[in-house]
């Protein structure tokens, strides 16, 4: 499909994207059954409307949409990291990475042995990893910020106590069974109190969202 022209001066969107990774050892970790195909989706909505794009993606098997610029992350630290790098320059902030919430403590450099005959129960320390969302969301600025949100029970209240709560103009409330999926079935809740629902192929969801936020970008 052929690129269409923007109608206003391109706006430079950051697209998060995809699992994160946190190791235990240097063959275990920690992640999730993020796919990243509605970041993907939304980032090349975004190129295809004739926008900069910064996709920053966790570990995912998918090629990368034309012209969008791909940053590879393992980790939550390193997602922030290089989120904070590109947010500097950015006018929109598309949080729709899975992140994880916890990390291990301590990476064990080498494999983490069962010792035959050994225990048999083991646990292991985690700590909070930082919540890139809120972090960037606090310098925003007059850029606007939309994050995701896959709740399994109380959707609507909840995603709107994190809409608040992170300091969003918006939030999409993902239904569960979007994962690992080709179709969608999203609600955007805006801070003005708005409510849209959207649904199809995640193309289309992602092309009326990137729409939506071209708007918020550009009142
Ligand atoms: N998020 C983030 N950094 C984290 C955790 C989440 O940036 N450490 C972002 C996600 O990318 C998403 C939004 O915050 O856009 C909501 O993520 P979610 O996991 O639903 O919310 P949590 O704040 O982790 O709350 P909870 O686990 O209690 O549902």
């Amino acid at each position: 499909m052929a690129r269409s022209k923007p109608r206003n001066p391109p706006l430079r969107v950051l697209v998060t994207a995809g699992p994160t990774r946190e190791h235990v050892d240097p063959v275990r970790f920690f992640s999730n059954e993020s796919s990243g195909r509605m970041g993907f989706a939304l980032a090349e909505a975004a190129a295809r409307a004739g926008h900069a794009v910064t996709l920053v993606a966790g570990p995912v098997e998918l090629p990368t949409p034309a012209r969008v610029r791909r940053v590879d992350v393992e980790s939550a630290r390193e997602m922030l990291a290089a989120c904070r790098r590109a947010f500097r320059g950015a006018d929109v902030l598309v949080m729709a990475a899975a992140v994880a919430d916890w990390r291990p403590a301590r990476v064990l450099p080498g494999k983490w042995r069962a010792k035959d005959g050994g225990a048999r129960r083991a646990t292991l320390a985690l700590v909070r990893n930082p919540d890139i969302l809120s972090t960037l969301a606090a310098r925003k600025g007059r850029r606007i910020v939309c994050g995701f949100a896959l709740e399994t029970g109380a959707g609507e209240r909840r995603a709107r106590g994190k809409l608040a709560r992170k300091g969003l103009d918006c939030i999409v409330l993902n239904d569960a069974s979007a994962l690992n999926s080709e179709r969608t079935r999203v609600l955007l809740l805006g801070r003005d109190g708005s409510r849209t629902g959207l649904a199809g192929s995640k193309a289309r969801v992602a092309r009326e969202l990137m729409r939506k936020l071209e708007r918020m970008a550009r009142p």
